[in-house]
């Protein structure tokens, strides 16, 4: 069977079903295909089950790109507000739980309800539940086969998203179709994922479950590279929590973690609680902060025992430093079975911000995660989803 459109979209996640109904809306014949049986899989699962659905603080220097203007247009014309002004219209109770991230007050599924309900009611065709077969371009029409019938439109959308969390559905397709029509591809990695420690590190697998709140980076903590005051959670295989998901994204192989345990302390702190206090220990006056079984063995790899009254003050002066930029080079990371989200992809070099245009092939476009634009945790990726959707949907 064969079947004309205007434009083909290429899975029905958040960005490609946001790109659908938008442009359907618009009176344009859309189809979306997807070998998933179901549409919005990681928004049912996202946010704990509650979709942190957008961030209020979203700004395009809460991205990772190599263009970090790229997704300024984007982000300018659908805001954080217009999603919520969207979510509000369906009725879907909301809350902020923290740092700007809006959740559903109730389920998840309502976020794909709702893209659901607009995709009716612009008359889009959602084809779902059969794997993708040929992808061919000719005479300015983009043919797709899926399950015997074969879809024909002049405009062909890229959504499918990043190779994050393979047992969802998620491939490394879009990167093999964007090759194939000439867009080049920033090498993927996996990003907001925990990271591994080598078995050096022993000491601190034994404070598995422990968190704290810290401030955490790439690099030292001179670095220029973004800190992030969020909580850092041991595992057995190494670090996560907000703060280490958040650095993983700019962290690269050989790269060392520095961790502030004590953010905000001005320094000479210990000098003092040596006057004030000389008979306490440095594990003592550090359980004052933090959870009993980081204190001491942070106290124990800086020589726990002695009060502070026999410390030299230079020695103190030294675990002061160490203890605000205390150094993991981690030796790797969970990978993309359990990274949240996919930095690099689709370069944006060949695309244009305005609209997601592939600037050579007349037709084509890519939104969402399998472009080159991955945001922070906190509903800046999804943002990023319904943003660029928004954008092609506009512009098919
Ligand atoms: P997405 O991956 O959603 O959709 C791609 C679609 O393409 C899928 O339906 C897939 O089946 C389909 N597809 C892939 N390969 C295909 C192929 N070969 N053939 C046919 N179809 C194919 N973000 C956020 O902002 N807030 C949050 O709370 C969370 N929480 C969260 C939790 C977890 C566990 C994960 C894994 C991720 C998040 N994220 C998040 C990230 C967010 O889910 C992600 O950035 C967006 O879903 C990306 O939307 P896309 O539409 O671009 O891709």
């Amino acid at each position: 069977m064969n079947a004309t459109f205007d434009a083909i979209v290429l899975g029905a996640g958040g960005a490609g079903l946001m790109c659908a109904a938008t442009a359907g809306q618009r009176g344009r014949r859309v189809v979306v295909i997807d070998h998933a049986p179901e549409p919005g899989r990681k928004i049912v699962i996202s946010g704990g089950g509650r979709c942190n659905f957008t961030n209020l603080g979203t700004a395009a220097d809460r991205f990772v790109s190599a263009n970090p203007h790229f997704a300024k247009s984007a982000l300018g014309r659908y805001t954080a507000r217009d999603f919520l002004a969207l979510v509000e219209r369906h009725g879907i109770a909301w809350h902020e739980k923290t740092l700007g991230q809006l959740f559903c007050d109730g389920s998840a599924r309502q976020i794909v309800a709702m893209l659901l309900d607009e995709c009716e009611a612009g008359g889009v065709t959602l084809s779902l539940g059969a794997a993708i077969g040929a992808v061919e371009h000719g005479d300015g029409v983009f043919r797709v086969e899926q399950g015997g019938r074969t879809y024909t439109a002049p405009a062909l959308v890229i959504a499918t998203g990043g190779p994050s969390i393979p047992k969802l559905g998620a491939t490394g397709v879009a990167y093999d179709l964007a090759r194939r029509f000439g867009l080049k591809v920033v090498e993927p990695r996996p990003a907001l994922v925990p990271l591994t420690l080598p078995t050096e590190e022993a000491l601190f697998r034994d404070l598995a479950g422990v968190a704290a709140p810290v401030v955490a980076r790439v690099g030292s903590s001179t670095a220029k590279t973004p800190a992030f005051a969020e909580a850092a959670l041991f595992t057995h295989r190494g670090l996560s929590g907000p703060a280490i998901l958040q650095v993983s994204s700019y962290w690269r192989h050989g790269e060392a973690v520095a961790i502030d345990f004590l953010p905000g302390r001005e320094a000479g702190w210990l000098l003092a609680a040596k006057r004030a206090r000389p008979r306490a220990t440095l594990r003592s006056v550090l359980a004052a902060d933090l959870p009993e079984r980081l204190a001491t063995t942070l106290a124990e790899s800086m020589g726990a025992g002695a009060e502070l009254a026999g410390r030299k003050d230079a020695e103190l002066t030294a675990a002061e430093r160490r203890l605000a930029d205390w150094r993991f080079v981690p030796n790797g990371s969970e990978g993309f079975a359990k990274a949240e989200v996919t930095v690099g992809g689709i370069a944006t070099a060949g695309l244009s911000s305005q609209t997601m245009a592939a600037r050579h092939v007349p037709g084509l476009y890519a939104i969402g995660e399998a472009v080159d634009v991955t945001g922070w945790l906190g509903g800046y990726n999804f943002q990023w989803a319904w943003a660029s959707g928004w954008a092609a949907g506009m512009a098919v």
